[in-house]
């Protein structure tokens, strides 16, 4: 259903021709960008930053992006993505002093708010922000890299923030990321989430030398 949004993770696209990559992949039936943004720091590996969300609009990418920030501290990125056109916002509570700070900066911005859940950090963070957050975005793998498995234990997790979320009785997305791929999409649905990253199952092994490379894994998913 149209409820369900696919979100492809630009972190296993070609960066040589971004631009091409995000515009052929949209084209294929994905409804949002996943832009993650690492910062050697937070996590063990360094990707990209707002110049490349700002060259993304310019190039005349319209659809939302959803900046997922593996960065600390995360306060003045998200200035720098507000500015950049990004869409949604989300950061690690760990990687901020002041979460109800970071959380407001974001919607102060104008742009959709979240929080982003290590598969080892409690669900406690969001006890007293459930009203400002957009987004939960539970990881289910260890954040830095694309490529690796999905954690079971993931999905006990999913179930209990779709309890949370439709206890608030707020439109927040619950989203997911890391090994989403067809064969397990079905199961993670089922747990309560709407919203699902895929990188390498999007991108990996496609030859760039077919223009429809991206339409049946759109359609698989
Ligand atoms: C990992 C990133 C993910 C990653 C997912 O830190 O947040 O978005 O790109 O890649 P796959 O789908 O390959 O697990
Ligand atoms: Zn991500």
């Amino acid at each position: 259903t149209s409820d369900y949004l696919i979100a492809p993770s630009i972190l296993s696209a070609d960066f040589a021709r971004l631009g091409d990559e995000v515009d052929d992949v949209l084209a294929s039936g994905a409804d949002i960008v996943h832009f993650d943004v690492m910062d050697n720091h937070y996590v063990p590996n360094l990707t990209i930053g707002p110049m490349v969300c700002e060259a993304l609009r310019k190039h005349g990418v319209t659809a939302p992006i959803d900046a997922h920030l593996m960065v600390k501290p995360v306060d003045r990125l998200i200035g720098d993505f507000i500015d950049a056109g990004a869409s949604y916002v989300t950061f690690h509570p760990e990687a901020t002093e002041h979460i109800d700070r970071s959380l407001q900066l974001i919607r102060d911005g104008g742009c959709r708010s979240g929080l982003v859940f290590n598969p080892a950090t409690p669900l406690h963070f969001l006890d007293h922000v459930m009203d400002k957050v957009d987004m939960i975005l539970l990881m289910s793998v260890n954040p830095g890299f694309g490529g690796q498995s999905f954690i079971p234990g993931t999905l006990d997790k999913l179930r209990e923030v779709r309890r949370r979320i439709d206890a608030s009785g707020r439109a927040i997305r619950l989203e997911v990321d890391g090994g989403i791929k067809p064969d397990n999409i079905a199961e993670v649905a089922r747990a309560g989430a709407d919203t699902f990253v895929a990188g390498s199952a999007v991108f990996k092994g496609r030859s760039t030398q077919d223009p429809h490379r991206y339409e049946s894994v759109m359609r698989e998913f």
